[in-house]
């Protein structure tokens, strides 16, 4: 008999389902919320009513599409956290009122583990798709979180350092604010940096020892950058937006490239893997690549589809737990914030 997991995501603003056999991925389904572009950011509550409205139709479609009936689901794995109280609600709610009907295990899985397991989706038998060697390196960076971990055998994982105020997708989301670009704005920078010049304006380098990260500094000095330029000349946005973004997206990424540099350095580990919403960018992903040829190392990028929020990455993480035997009560709760020690 084969094992279906069926997978939900609901840590922010999109309501996600997919079911892998194995860590085979059989669908994928996601709804995304624009509700919260004309508000500049994810609005809590509008989040978790959206999650409501669509998490019945986003699940069934995912078992259509994979082509199975809600009595071949083996186990349903779900988000537990971290993410908006409100929303991880609804997808937690649902899991364990599904997982009850049909007499199924539940797997709870954790947000950032997942963005990392996110390597480990097979599309098809055939899928011949190289995946990170343990130990490994991991740059995980999304719009809550920014971390490197160290990933050794089973899946164990070991974080090496975070960020200590600004998530690296934060800081792109919050330089698009500025420059009046709408939510979230991290893929906008991305696009018009590509015609821009990196060396337009220099932002100083984050000051910040080991290997943890910091943005917040970044963030007020482009601020200071473009509202004193402004005063200036009021269509400064306007005039240099390409350069202004492709700045910006350097000063970012470069400040996470000298991380990455440094963890491999400490650890001499050189399978270097990204994961999370800004694994997306293609301006981290052609910079690192080159670097990682240039000295040996094995970069390895999920498929941009699997970088930003999606439940295939639960429902793998699920399977590999399932394995495992690691199965969850229906007395577990969400948390909002990272735990501390993830494994
Ligand atoms: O992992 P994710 O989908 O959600 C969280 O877990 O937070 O990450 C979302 C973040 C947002 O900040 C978004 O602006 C950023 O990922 N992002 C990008 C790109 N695509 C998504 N940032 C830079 N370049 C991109 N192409
Ligand atoms: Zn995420």
């Amino acid at each position: 008999m084969q094992t279906y997991i069926l997978g939900i995501e609901s840590s922010c603003d999109d309501t996600s389902a997919a079911v892998c056999c194995g860590n085979i991925l059989l669908s994928n389904v996601i709804a995304n919320q624009d509700i919260h572009r004309e508000f500049g950011g994810v609005v809590p509550e509008f989040a978790s009513r959206a999650h409501l409205q669509n998490i019945v139709p986003v699940v069934e479609l995912s078992l259509q599409k994979a082509k199975i009936n809600k009595k071949d689901i083996s186990a349903i794995a779900f988000t537990l956290g971290p993410g908006l109280p409100g929303s991880l609600i609804v997808g937690v709610s649902f899991a364990k009122a599904l997982a009850m009907a049909l007499d199924v295990p539940l797997i709870a899985v954790d947000h950032l583990d997942a963005h990392i397991m996110s390597h480990f989706i097979k599309e098809g038998f055939d899928d011949e798709k190289s995946v990170p060697e343990f130990p490994f390196l991991c740059l995980t960076v999304s719009g809550g979180h920014t971390q490197i971990s160290r990933i050794g055998d089973n899946f164990e994982i070991e974080i090496l350092g975070r960020t200590i105020d600004d998530a690296a997708g934060e800081a792109f989301d919050k330089a698009a604010k500025i420059l009046g670009l709408t939510y979230p704005g991290g893929v906008l920078i991305d696009k018009y940096a590509q015609s821009g010049n990196p060396d337009f304006v220099k932002f100083p380098e984050p000051k910040i020892g080991g290997l943890n990260f910091s943005f917040s500094g970044l963030k007020t000095s482009f601020l200071y950058h473009v509202r004193d330029n402004l005063k200036i000349d009021k269509d400064y946005i306007e005039r240099n937006l390409n350069d202004l973004c492709a700045s910006v997206q350097y000063a970012i990424v470069n400040a996470l490239i000298n991380k990455v540099k440094e963890a491999v350095r400490v650890t001499g580990i050189k399978e270097v893997a990204v994961a999370g919403g800004v694994s997306a960018n293609s301006f981290l992903r052609e910079t690192l690549i080159a670097i990682g040829k240039e000295r040996s190392w094995e970069v390895y990028f999920p498929e941009p589809r699997y970088s930003t929020d999606n439940a295939a990455m639960i429902a793998v993480a699920g399977w590999y737990k399932y394995v495992k035997g690691d199965f969850s009560g229906v007395d577990v709760a969400p948390y909002s914030r990272s735990a501390v020690n993830s494994k």
